[in-house]
């Protein structure tokens, strides 16, 4: 008897360097690299949920602890309207996101079929009023999964984030006004016509997404808050290991012979390792940013971010 196929499993064939392979692709890799964003719902524990944000609660709670933690932020991303300023504070690398940055590496690559490395997470808190302005993201968020752990909403629905997926962005990235005009600026009719998705997530759901290559945004945040957190990867598997600069040595990669590919620049961020919440060893990181990356042209980023170009659909 013939072995069945997965039906949840769609057969590639990826033609590398001249040389073909053929695998299959789970839906959820589909979905990513297809439609530049998924949406895993139920994907966290509530258990874990209650976890996370009770170590947070406490942390706010406690004016000095938090006040060492978090920083206010006048605006989350520049140009944010006179009105929603003042809304959000934030914290990089907040140590229970850390935490739960971890785990939701581990659990995605039970369910996704390149490899992912952790970068870095950015922990939020808004307030009434708070608004994002679309944007797209660094190389650092090439994988990116955002989801919220708590809200309460004048009307008990979750504050709705908006993807843009209809095309590949990336080139088009430099001018952050540009994605804001042909995205967010249109009315909800306009916008849909124009390819863009509205995404509710409830706590526990997780929209994964191609942070540098789709414009995404929030409206005006009509609720008391809403904690997020935003947990960045970047595909280890892909391209932009490939960037000038991007392998490193390291100590793992020196006493093993250069087995592997080593530490990349951008894992961690730049940092040194996951526990590393300080800016000093970022420095290298942000000198290739302003040198490779910002000095690479929109065609060339295109082929190292999120390139699944070598990867066939095989029926
Ligand atoms: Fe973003």
């Amino acid at each position: 008897m013939p072995v069945q196929f997965d039906t949840n499993r769609t057969r590639v064939v990826v033609k590398d360097k001249g040389v073909n392979f053929t695998g299959t692709f789970s839906k959820e890799t589909k979905q990513f690299v297809d439609n530049r964003y998924v949406v895993l719902r139920k994907f966290i524990p509530q258990d874990l949920i209650d976890l996370t944000l009770d170590t947070w609660k406490t942390i706010e709670n406690d004016p000095e602890i938090y006040r060492a933690t978090f920083v206010h932020e006048k605006e989350p991303i520049p140009n944010t309207p006179e009105q929603s300023l003042d809304t959000s504070d934030g914290c990089y690398c907040f140590p229970p996101a850390v935490g739960l940055h971890s785990w939701l590496k581990k659990e995605l690559q039970k369910v996704l079929d390149f490899r992912i490395r952790e970068t870095y997470s950015y922990s939020r808190k808004y307030v009434r009023g708070a608004y994002l302005r679309s944007h797209t993201d660094r190389p650092s968020c090439e994988v990116s999964a955002t989801i919220c752990l708590d809200y309460k909403s004048d009307d008990g629905t979750p504050w709705s984030i908006w993807v843009q997926n209809d095309k590949n962005y990336l080139g088009e990235a430099d001018c952050q006004n540009h994605i804001y005009e042909v995205s967010q600026k249109h009315n909800q009719r306009e916008r849909l016509k124009n390819g863009a998705k509205k995404v509710d997530l409830e706590v526990g759901d997780v929209l994964l997404y191609q942070g540098p290559n789709i414009p995404h945004w929030r409206d005006e945040f009509l609720g008391d808050y809403s904690y997020h957190m935003f947990l960045h990867f970047w595909n280890a598997t892909g391209q932009l290991s490939e960037m000038e600069g991007m392998v490193v040595e390291n100590e793992l990669h020196r006493l093993t012979g250069g087995v592997g590919r080593g530490k990349s620049l951008i894992d961690w961020d730049g940092r040194k390792d996951r526990y590393d919440r300080s800016e000093d060893h970022k420095q290298q990181y942000m000198e290739w940013i302003s040198k490779v990356w910002n000095n690479t042209s929109a065609e060339d980023k295109c082929k190292f971010v999120n390139n699944y170009e070598k990867y066939e659909e095989n029926e």
